[in-house]
C-alpha cells in the first residue's frame, strides 16, 4: 500500500529535483524495510544526471530498496490509449457513410495515433503510473513510498488539475475528429445514403459504442483514484531559495495547489554556508539578505515545518553527494521527522 506520496515543487531552478532525490536517498538509508520510487514527472527528466546513472522509462533498480523512473509520456499515452484508439478507429469504419469512403479511412489511421494524443491526457500517464505502483499484482513490485519529482509552478498546477478531467479530455479529443470530418458526410446526398442503409451494421455499432463507453468509465475511475490517493496520502514540499521571486512563487503555489494536495513543508534551499557570511564581504552581504527573507518565509509559513540548506561547495551529485545533500537538510531527523513533518 502507498503510505505517502512527496511531492516537491517551486519555481524553476532551485533545487527541487536535487532535494527530491536527496529524500529518495536518505529515506532509503533509514528504511531499509520500505520499497520506495522516485519518479519525474517532468518532461525534461534529469534523475539520470542527478544520480549519475542510467535510468530509463521503465522501473529502474538504484539500490536495493529504491527504484527510479523517467518516464515516457508518449509511450504510456500510446499504451493506456491503444485499445480505446482501435475501438474508435473501427466504429468510424462501421459507419454507415464515413466508413466507405477510402480516402476517410487512411484519414482515421492518421488521425488516431500518439501524436494526436492531447498533451494534458499524456501527462495523466505520470499519474497512471502512480497506480501502476500501487497494483496488487504479485509480478509487480509494491511501492511503499513514491517521491515526485514535479516541474516548476505553473505546470505542476496543470498537472493536478488533469486526472480527473482525463476522460473529458478523450471525449472532447473524439469529438473534435467526428467534426473534422463532418463536412464529408455532409457532401453526400440524402439518396446515397438510404442507398448505403442496408449494409449497415447498427448492432455492431452498437456493441464498439458500449465498448467505448465503458473504456471512457474505466479512465474516469482511474482518475478518481488518483485524485483520491493525492488527496489522501499526497504531501507537497515547496522548495524556494532565499529570494523575492521565487518567495513569491512559493506563495502562489501553495494557493493554487490548495484545494489538491496538503502542504506539509517548505525547504529554504542554498543559503550561504555562516562560515563564509564572516569571510567575506561579499558573501556577508548577500548573507544578510538572504536572513531577511529565511525571516520571512519563516513568519509566512508559520504552521509549516521549514527545512532550511546551505548551498554545497560541491554540486550533490551521485549516491554520495545526495547523501551529503540529505545530511545538510535533513540532519539527524528521524524517517518519521521526514515523513510527517511538525513545525
Ligand atoms: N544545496 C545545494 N548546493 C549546491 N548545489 C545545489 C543545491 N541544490 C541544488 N543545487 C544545484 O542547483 C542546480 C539546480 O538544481 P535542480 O536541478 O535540483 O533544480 P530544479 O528546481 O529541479 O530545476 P528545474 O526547475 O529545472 O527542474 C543543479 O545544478 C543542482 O546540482
Ligand atoms: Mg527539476
Amino acid at each position: 500500500m502507498i503510505e505517502k506520496i512527496l511531492v516537491f515543487g517551486g519555481k524553476g531552478g532551485v533545487g527541487k529535483s536535487s532535494i527530491s532525490a536527496a529524500t529518495a536517498v536518505v529515506l532509503s538509508d533509514l528504511l531499509p524495510n520500505k520499497k520506495i520510487l522516485i519518479l519525474s514527472f517532468d518532461i525534461a527528466h534529469n534523475l539520470s544526471d542527478l544520480f549519475a546513472c542510467e535510468i530509463g522509462k521503465e522501473i529502474t533498480p538504484l539500490r536495493t530498496n529504491l527504484w527510479a523512473i523517467e518516464p515516457d509520456p508518449n509511450e504510456y499515452a500510446e499504451h493506456y490509449t491503444k485499445n480505446l484508439i482501435e475501438k474508435m478507429k473501427q466504429l468510424m469504419k462501421e459507419m454507415p457513410v464515413i466508413g466507405k469512403l477510402p480516402q476517410i479511412e487512411k484519414q482515421i489511421d492518421e488521425m488516431f495515433t500518439s501524436e494526436s494524443i492531447p498533451l494534458a491526457l499524456k501527462n495523466a500517464m505520470f499519474f497512471q503510473q502512480i497506480l501502476d505502483a500501487e497494483k496488487s499484482d504479485s509480478s509487480e513490485i509494491q511501492f511503499d513510498l513514491i517521491i515526485a519529482d514535479f516541474p516548476p509552478t505553473g505546470n505542476m498546477v496543470a498537472l493536478f488539475e488533469i486526472p480527473e478531467d482525463q476522460a473529458k479530455v478523450m471525449l472532447k479529443y473524439s469529438l473534435n475528429f467526428y467534426n473534422s470530418i463532418k463536412d464529408a458526410i455532409r457532401k453526400f446526398s440524402k439518396v446515397v445514403r438510404q442507398l448505403i442503409r442496408p449494409f449497415d451494421n447498427i448492432e455492431k455499432r452498437k456493441e464498439l459504442g458500449k465498448e467505448i463507453f465503458d473504456m471512457m468509465v474505466e479512465l474516469e475511475k482511474r482518475g478518481e483514484r488518483i485524485t483520491e490517493l493525492i488527496h489522501s496520502v499526497g504531501s507537497l514540499r515547496l522548495v524556494t531559495i532565499a529570494e523575492k521571486p521565487s518567495f513569491e512563487e512559493i506563495k502562489r503555489a501553495r494557493d493554487l495547489t490548495k484545494k489538491y494536495i496538503t502542504l506539509e513543508g517548505a525547504h529554504i534551499n542554498m543559503l550561504i554556508p555562516k562560515e563564509h557570511a564572516k569571510k567575506c564581504d561579499f558573501c556577508g552581504n548577500v548573507s544578510s539578505i538572504q536572513q531577511k527573507y529565511v525571516y520571512d518565509i519563516r513568519n509566512e509559513f508559520q504552521s509549516l515545518k521549514i527545512w532550511e540548506s546551505d548551498r554545497l561547495q560541491e554540486e550533490p551529485i551521485g549516491l554520495e553527494g545526495l547523501r551529503k545533500l540529505g545530511k545538510e537538510i535533513y540532519g539527524d531527523t528521524s524517517a518519521d521527522g521526514i515523513l510527517n513533518p511538525h513545525p
